[in-house]
């Protein structure tokens, strides 16, 4: 029988011992509401209901959202570390010990939780089977999402969807469509160590957490006290903007995002509701973003601004991480730190600094800048839905033709993301538009040690895929203290403007076709920790186009020089009558025929650039 430290447990858990998803309709009345929302998805695989054979058992269930979710086994009383456990989910499979890790108790009234390390992706609706294989005496298996998978109640569902389909969004939308390529900028007081603090490399700190390079302070849990003190040297040449602007418009980028205030709490505008800025804090004395409003706006390109709004190490609290963290313990569910400051958390309230310094100086930001397109929000973690989507509103109240990102919270973004440096399978093409946002190494701000730069043909081969799949690409920068922008990057990116200036037409306003690559088989980045771990492998071939389509029009882009002879087999004769091929930036006249096999061109001259070239199918 269960212990009396579950009875607690057992009213959160009324549909403990059977197979299906826990009504909460039917919990006790005692259960809390938060346990509710929290428990909604959650599944409670029984061992008396599984398929048994000799230690092994599999239940088959019902998905209703597909998400990442991470299983558990649960345990009547504490446990001997001694047995082993494999679970298995389609190809997914993973075995473990059950160490002290991974089995916990986390207190009196929580369960007794051992996790399999890392989540499941589970992709489809519909009907699934897992199996787990173990000796060891557990009760039941739970699958729990994950912290990263996030559902709204639904409660705010029609307001925001009156707000994200006005004609303000849209016609935002349909900008930001057109502009494709974005430059991003993580710029600030982080940016003058490099990703060294004290002689230390951030990949030798002796605590945890990414080693990113504006993650300086976390990395290392620099007290706010001493963190301050970067403001006093960061003095940068007041020539930045016009370089940085300027940059942007020969990498044939449309739109620009700073950090305008990143975790570290730093703004970089002249903020009245903090002196922890620009104008206050640092010997330059003047407003930094405004400045590169002024000169982004004067080479014709538009302007975003990135805002943290869930992370704030100076001013944010412990980001709510104390509170989640008592509630998650009583459910035996694991809490992510997810990058709040719990070293030297501020004395205030989360709450009290998101309405008096986050709220504050977005609004801010959008007197400020009057013409701005989008905030690019992040540091999410805790953020309720509620506070999420009074972000949302608030932002459109003031002006409805700013776009938000997924990560404002809960699924109120106009846009959404598949994460950082990530390149998702054709497949995870969701509803809404989407952007990935790119390093040109592998960290966002300035780390003076990371030469892993991408070649231009790897970050043309980024933009292009994400391009094919319909997406944007907002390439990043990292500029030193001084606001000097690390050369390679710079010569990655005006190699990108050249690439642009012939064949732009390809990209700018375009959208995905039914078929968005062929030749050899798809590559797919997982993240920033993929690219820095595994390279850039990537084999190009001639037979290899990635298509875009805009208007009457389809696109074929190769990374390759081409031979005499091109041959593109998903524009055979079955998607229609080709009127007219070009060449972008070539020869025109050429000789073509289309069959039933696909299209062939002979031209008179092979193509020489390495960076390839694009062939244009009019109908
Ligand atoms: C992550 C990192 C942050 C970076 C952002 C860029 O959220 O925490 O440092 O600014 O990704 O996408």
């Amino acid at each position: 029988m269960f212990s009396k430290t579950h009875i607690l447990y057992t009213l959160f858990v009324l549909s403990i011992f059977s197979c299906q998803q826990q009504d909460n309709t039917k919990e006790s009345p005692t259960a809390t509401k938060q346990a509710d929302e929290l428990t909604k998805y959650w599944f409670h695989l029984d061992k008396k209901q599984a398929k048994t054979s000799e230690g092994h058992y599999e239940w088959t269930f019902e998905i209703e959202r597909p998400m990442k979710y991470d299983i558990q086994l649960l345990f009547e009383d504490s446990i001997a570390t001694s047995y082993t456990a494999t679970m298995t989910y389609q190809e997914q499979k993973q075995s473990q010990k059950l160490t002290q890790k991974y089995t916990t108790q986390l207190n009196a009234q929580s369960p007794n939780v051992a996790q399999f390390k890392k989540p499941i992706t589970i992709a489809t609706v519909g009907a699934h089977s897992i199996s787990i294989t173990t000796d060891a005496p557990f009760a039941e298996v739970r699958l729990v999402p994950n912290h990263k998978s996030y559902f709204g109640s639904g409660k705010y569902t029609q307001a925001w969807e009156e707000m994200h389909t006005s004609k303000a969004k849209q016609e935002a939308l349909a900008w930001f469509n057109q502009a494709k390529f974005g430059m991003f900028i993580h710029w600030g007081l982080y940016s003058q160590a490099g990703g060294v603090w004290k002689g230390v490399k951030m990949e030798d700190s002796p605590y945890g957490g990414p080693s990113v390079a504006e993650w300086l302070m976390f990395k290392f849990k620099i007290s706010r006290e001493e963190y301050k003190k970067l403001a006093q040297t960061f003095d940068p040449d007041p020539s930045f903007a016009k370089v940085i602007a300027r940059l942007a418009k020969e990498a044939g980028m449309k739109y620009v995002v700073i950090t305008s205030k990143h975790h570290d709490g730093f703004a970089l505008f002249d903020s009245k509701c903090s002196d922890y800025d620009m104008v206050d804090a640092t010997p330059y004395h003047a407003d930094a973003l405004k400045e590169l409003y002024d000169a982004c706006l004067a080479e014709g390109l538009d302007f975003g601004v990135y805002y943290s709004h869930g992370n704030d190490w100076a001013h944010g609290s412990d980001g709510n991480y104390a509170n989640i963290k008592k509630r998650n313990d009583s459910l035996g569910i694991y809490t992510h730190v997810n990058g709040k400051n719990t070293w030297d958390s501020s004395p205030n309230t989360h709450q009290e600094y998101i309405d008096n310094k986050a709220m504050p100086q977005v609004r801010e930001l959008l007197t400020l800048l009057p013409q701005l397109k989008l905030i690019w929000f992040d540091g999410t973690g805790f953020l309720n839905e509620k506070q999420a989507f009074e972000f949302y509103k608030m932002v459109y109240d003031i002006n409805p033709s700013v776009l938000l990102n997924r990560r404002v919270g809960a699924d109120f973004g106009d846009y959404m993301d598949f994460g950082d440096n990530v390149i998702p399978s054709k497949q995870s093409k969701g509803a809404k538009q989407w952007e990935t946002c790119g390093t040109t190494n592998n960290s966002w701000g300035y780390k003076s040690y990371d030469h892993h730069w991408k070649s231009t043909k790897e970050l043309l081969f980024w933009f292009i895929d994400i391009a094919s799949k319909g997406g944007n690409y907002l390439l990043n920068i990292g500029p030193e203290g001084s606001g000097k922008v690390p050369e390679k990057s710079a010569e990655g990116l005006k190699e990108i403007g050249q690439w642009l200036a012939i064949n732009g037409e390809a990209i700018y306003g375009s959208s995905a076709w039914d078929v968005f690559h062929e030749g050899i088989e798809e590559t797919t980045i997982a993240g920033t920790g993929h690219r820095e771990k595994k390279g850039f492998t990537k084999k190009f071939s001639q037979e290899e186009f990635w298509f875009t389509k805009k208007e009457n029009n389809l696109y074929a882009i190769s990374l390759m020089p081409s031979s005499q002879e091109i041959f593109i087999k998903s524009w055979h004769q079955g998607i229609g009558q080709v009127k007219d091929i070009k060449i972008l930036g070539h020869e025109q006249n050429i000789q073509w025929k289309q069959t039933d096999k696909g299209l062939s061109i002979t031209l008179k001259k092979a193509i020489a650039n390495d960076n390839g070239f694009v062939v244009k199918a009019v109908f």
